[in-house]
């Protein structure tokens, strides 16, 4: 039992670590942003606040900063198009394939998620090559009674009932 430490097998230990999935949403001069994330996290519950680790770069992380806004959709176990598709770097028109409604602050998020919560930004620190986003959770709703999502094994997969 060596501890070194090997990248090799850090990824594949981390592989076998199963998380949820996430669409997170925001929308800047009428544009819609969002991008598929698995390192969605709860922080506390008094305030209620949420985490995301956005890698620099990325066109949601820059549009959340200057929007103030962000929806986290979780996905539901039949949304892998979703998943896939808001992972495609590059892509202006993500939007445009999925059903998407608006929050009373005008921020774009995905119909067909299990349920959204809606944030304010609280926090932005940059870590690395990720920047930490917190957010403040303003609202939340649950949309339907389907199985989640689950990424594990670089597999999407679906919750039992
Ligand atoms: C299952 C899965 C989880 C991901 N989780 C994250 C994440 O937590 N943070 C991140 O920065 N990118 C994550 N990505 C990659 C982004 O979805 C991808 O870079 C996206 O194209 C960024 O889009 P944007 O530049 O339009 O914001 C994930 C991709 C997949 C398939």
């Amino acid at each position: 039992m060596g501890s070194s430490f090997s990248e090799g097998d850090y990824r594949e230990l981390l592989r076998r670590y199963p998380t949820g999935v996430t669409v997170v949403s925001t929308t800047l001069n009428g544009r819609d942003f969002g991008a598929t994330m698995n390192s969605f996290t709860t922080v506390s519950m008094n305030p209620p606040l949420v985490a995301v680790f956005i890698i620099n770069g990325s066109r949601t992380l820059e549009a959340i900063g200057k929007s103030g806004k962000f929806v986290v959709s979780l996905l539901s176990g039949t949304q892998e198009d979703a998943a896939v598709g808001f992972s495609r770097d590059g892509d202006d028109e993500k939007f445009m394939k999925f059903s998407k409604s608006s929050t009373s602050d005008g921020i774009a998020y995905l119909n067909e998620s299990i349920g959204r919560i809606e944030c304010d930004l609280f926090m932005k620190e940059e870590i690395a090559d990720h920047t930490m986003i917190i957010g403040k959770v303003t609202s939340s709703a649950i949309h339907n009674q389907n199985t989640s999502m689950v990424y594990y094994q670089r597999k999407f997969a679906s919750t039992g009932k």
